[in-house]
């Protein structure tokens, strides 16, 4: 049977665009969503893939979210730690809230869903998981001391279960898009993007499906010898 794949945050943006690239690919696709009901609908109903919500933040609801999946589809083989958020704002005037938000969710998350499909994956010594990261984890951001942190921790949490992993078949690596045509990025003030494009080499956004091809090389069966790596797509923009 083709392998299970789970897209946290796969119903819209980024993670769409790697739901239906798997799909396409010939992976059994579950797509992860939260809060955005309207979307989650429009997406299962353009693609038929199925869609289940839980908050990737909160960790009970993780595990029990996995669990009804695992029991509907059988075990995850491959997941993409796509989920995420932003809440931009100078430190100066950051909220305690908008910094634990952005923590919880881009970085907890790994950890409550990498907690909920590790054991299976040690068991049956395969596993595929890919963390997005971020450029911005990389390169810093203004406005963005939660999020820069939470993605620059996404790299460290790779590199460190890539390790645990390794001897049991299962591989762990991060992918740190840039700046991508997504709602997240547009709610960026316009000229502030205009300024980030600018100093993109390659003269534009990405696609959310030029990031989708790097979790589609990551998660192949051949890619076993890949492992804690994190790959940049970011037109030329930060090169580390
Ligand atoms: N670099 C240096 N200085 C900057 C700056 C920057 N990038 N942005 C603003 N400033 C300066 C302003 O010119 C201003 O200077 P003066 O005080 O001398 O006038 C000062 O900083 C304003 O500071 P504030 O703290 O008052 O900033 P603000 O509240 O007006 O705006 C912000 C802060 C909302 C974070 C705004 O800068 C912003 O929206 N920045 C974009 C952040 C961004 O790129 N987010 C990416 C979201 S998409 C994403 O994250 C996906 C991904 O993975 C790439």
């Amino acid at each position: 049977m083709a392998r299970l794949a789970l897209v946290t945050g796969g119903v819209s943006g980024i993670g769409a665009a790697i739901s239906k690239l798997l799909k396409a690919s010939g992976y059994r696709v579950v797509a992860n969503y939260f809060g955005n009901e309207a979307d989650a609908q429009a997406f299962h109903a353009e693609t038929e893939i199925p869609v289940r919500t839980f908050d990737v933040a909160d960790f009970e609801a993780t595990q029990t979210g996995i669990a009804a999946i695992v029991a509907e589809f059988g075990p995850v083989e491959v997941l993409v730690n796509n989920a995420g958020i932003t809440r931009d704002s100078s430190l100066h005037k950051m909220t305690l809230e908008q910094w634990r938000s952005v923590i919880e969710v881009d970085l907890g998350g790994c950890f409550n869903t990498c907690r909920a499909v590790i054991e299976s994956m040690r068991e049956h010594r395969f596993g595929r998981i890919v963390n997005i990261s971020s450029i911005n984890g990389l390169s810093g951001q203004f406005g963005q001391t939660n999020y820069s942190a939470a993605k620059a921790g996404v790299i460290g949490f790779t590199k460190a279960l890539a390790l645990e992993g390794a001897s049991r078949g299962i591989t762990v690596n991060a992918i740190a898009p840039g700046y991508t045509g997504t709602t997240m990025v547009k709610a960026v003030p316009q000229a502030i993007l205009d300024e980030i494009v600018a100093d993109v080499p390659v003269g534009r956004l990405a696609t959310p499906e030029e990031i989708a091809r790097g979790v589609l090389f990551l998660v192949g069966e051949e890619a076993g010898f890949i492992t804690g790596e994190t790959l940049s797509i970011n037109g030329g923009r930060y090169m580390h």
